[in-house]
């Protein structure tokens, strides 16, 4: 492999999977324009390019607030279509041939928007980008953490009836004290309904460790988003190992809210035999997808083809997947350029 164009060329055909995007953080301005229009929103700024030129996110509160303003552009079944479709085209133009997207829904729901709508639109959109583009694709929903565990309950019942669309549940948005444990009955609950279990526990926050080492004693997750700072204490880190849990790491994200692409933290992670994954989070807003994180993973932190090709197999080897068609992706991984 011997310059940086070889090595993108690799990327871009290399077959990957994405564990961890979250469907309303890939509402691109152009869209997040044309969804205004049709539904009288005002955004306050005259073009999708003074829209982006206003994203102003340094940690995760700050980003917070721009994202949830933005979702008040989706209101219709058809805009959660549009949403949906949007992304699984372009993640699909990257050779992302499997994904794993989380939504939110009492980010709608708290806005009189029906979970009916939501799901539906979003359901649409992966039927048909199954039939017509190819890319396989399961739903996780995500509960607000900073909402009360009964709102979450609540929402978790209203999830039933679709429960055949949805594959696990996940916590997300502010994380500052809410811990796991907050939620032990809803994802003991969700668990006994059949779903599985992922949560948030984002770069740098405070008791990240207790967090850490609730989603394993007291949730008993089956996967833990971000989770970087489990670095910090090995007895986690063998724990996460021996449990051969996936690290959904998302580099570009974690550029904007704490400076630092984490390369050196994802090859620790490798070394010490932890599954860590590559994903990018709220690609519209972080403007990086499956490939720009690879890339920058490459280009700024010296990452190789034979790095990035153990990243993308431990997405395989680590998403909600029966055995046949986790085996069908890793013999495509197998047989291309890698
Ligand atoms: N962290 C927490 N909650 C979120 C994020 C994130 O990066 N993106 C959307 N909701
Ligand atoms: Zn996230």
């Amino acid at each position: 492999m011997s310059t940086t164009n070889d090595l993108r060329a690799f990327i871009a055909q290399l077959p990957k999977a994405e564990l961890h995007v979250h469907l309303e953080g890939t509402l691109e301005p152009e869209l997040s324009f044309a969804l205004a229009a049709r539904n009288g929103v005002q955004l306050g700024h005259d073009t999708p390019e003074a829209l982006v030129a206003a994203y102003d996110f340094h940690d995760l509160p700050s980003f917070l607030a721009i994202y949830y303003k933005a979702m008040e552009v989706l209101v219709h079944e058809q805009d959660f279509y549009e949403l949906a479709w949007a992304y699984l085209v372009k993640t699909r133009s990257q050779n992302v041939l499997y994904c794993e997207m989380f939504f939110d829904p009492q980010a709608h729901t708290g806005r009189g928007v029906a979970f009916d709508t939501v799901i539906k639109g979003i359901r649409r959109a992966q039927v048909q980008a199954a039939a017509e583009l190819g890319v396989e694709s399961q739903l996780i929903m995500c509960f607000l953490r900073e909402l009360p565990a009964a709102s979450a309950m609540e929402t978790l019942i209203a999830s039933l009836p679709y429960k055949h669309w949805i594959v696990g549940v996940g916590l997300d948005s502010d994380e500052k004290n809410n811990p796991p444990i907050k939620f032990a009955a809803v994802f003991a609950r969700a668990r006994a309904e059949g779903y599985r279990l992922t949560m948030h526990c984002d770069v740098n926050q405070q008791n990240t460790l207790v967090h850490i080492g609730q989603c394993l004693d007291v949730i008993g997750v089956d996967r833990i988003d971000h989770g970087v700072n489990a670095l910090e204490d090995p007895a986690l880190c063998a724990e996460i190992a021996r449990r051969g849990l996936g690290l959904t790491v998302c580099p570009i994200s974690n550029r904007f809210v704490v400076q630092n692409l984490t390369g050196d933290e994802i090859r620790r992670m490798l070394a010490l035999g932890m599954k860590a994954t590559i994903n990018s989070d709220d690609p519209a807003y972080f403007r990086g997808y499956m490939n720009e994180n690879l890339i920058a993973l490459h280009e700024d932190a010296g990452f190789t083809a034979a790095e990035i090709t153990s990243l993308v197999r431990n997405s395989f080897e680590v998403a909600w997947l029966d055995d046949r068609r986790r085996q069908h992706y890793l013999a495509l991984l197998d047989g291309s350029g890698s």
